[in-house]
């Protein structure tokens, strides 16, 4: 496998079940061992979910008079693999996998590992675009693949490991030096010191200036498409921002000075070069160029 130039093809007929075409082990592989959570998959619609040999739940089995049967379009996943105990490099393999019109980019790679590889690894909980675990590169651009529809991508799709994190298998990172640069920020309420006799109230207009910040889901999406990240993992990165902008900005909170001073630093936010990727890759819609920008300010003027 190491060091082959040649990308394996998967093709098989969209009716796998017909042939008996489907490679042996591929149902038998427990998901557990490489995708986490899979408690709650969802993903698949409740004919699939968690079943790992329901290859055939795309043609329906009962027709419906009056209504025409979906129609399939054959997609093939090019996915970068990496199998640590294998492979010296990376490598491609292809996937043809029959998709119907709703389906996201995740029920196609569910249906890569339940049918046709059960090695593929990759991690995915929620399938709703809340947990933030399946970021990827999807044709070079960083997205949640439960939040994209095929239907949307080419009939080829490039599947890569999101970058700038240590790659552990497959579509695998390991997200310790991300959520190292988030917890060096203090990404929690800092009360004063004195104990509050009542509760913290906050107009609606002090909840606002932080609304956009606290839809983070912590994916990583925008820090592992910074151009300054890949070239220097030291950097915060802009989810770590973001967070500390969730808090900085906060009328309950006391710790702005600190976070600041925590951010005004060689790694902190001077390193951003406004580039924009962040903003673009955010699955959530935040504004993460623009948070960092009022981070920037807020070190200029210290009001916040
Ligand atoms: Fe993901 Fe957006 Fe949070 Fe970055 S700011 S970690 S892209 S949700
Ligand atoms: Fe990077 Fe976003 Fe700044 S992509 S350079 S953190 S605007
Ligand atoms: Fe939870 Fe996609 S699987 S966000």
């Amino acid at each position: 496998m190491a060091g082959s130039d040649t990308p394996r093809q998967h093709d098989i007929p969209v009716d796998a079940s017909a042939t008996g075409d489907q490679p042996a082990g591929a149902a038998d592989e427990p998901a557990a061992n490489s995708v986490s959570g899979d408690e709650g998959v969802g993903s698949a619609g409740p004919d699939r979910a968690g079943d790992p040999t329901a290859q055939d739940a795309r043609t329906p089995a009962v027709t419906v008079r009056g209504t025409a049967a979906p129609s399939t379009r054959d997609v093939r996943l090019k996915i970068r693999r990496f199998l640590p105990e294998q492979d010296a490099e990376p490598h491609w393999e292809t996937y043809t996998v029959p998709t119907e019109q709703g389906d996201r980019l995740l029920d196609a790679i569910h249906w890569v590992k339940w049918n046709l590889d059960g090695s593929l690894t990759f991690r995915r909980s929620c399938a709703h675009g809340v947990c933030g675990s399946d970021a990827m590169r999807v044709n070079g651009v960083n997205r949640l693949a439960c939040k994209v529809l095929t239907k949307d991508l080419g009939d080829e799709v490039l599947l890569e490991p999101i970058k700038g994190l240590p790659v552990l298998k497959d579509l695998v990172v390991d997200m310790e030096p991300f959520f190292e640069a988030y917890r060096s920020v203090r990404p929690f309420l800092i009360p004063g010191p004195h104990e509050p006799t009542k509760e913290r109230l906050q107009s609606a207009r002090d909840r606002e200036r932080f609304d956009d910040t606290t839809k983070c889901i912590l994916c990583a999406a925008c820090t592992t498409s910074c151009p300054v990240y890949w070239s220097d993992d030291a950097y915060f990165g802009p989810a770590a921002i973001v967070n500390a902008h969730r808090f900085i900005f906060d009328s309950r909170d006391e710790g702005g000075e600190e976070r600041l001073e925590i951010l005004n630093t060689k790694e902190g936010v001077w390193r951003c070069r406004t580039t924009f990727n962040c903003t673009d890759a955010c699955p959530r819609g935040i504004e993460v160029t623009k948070a960092i920008q009022e981070v920037k300010r807020a070190l200029i003027f210290r009001r916040f």
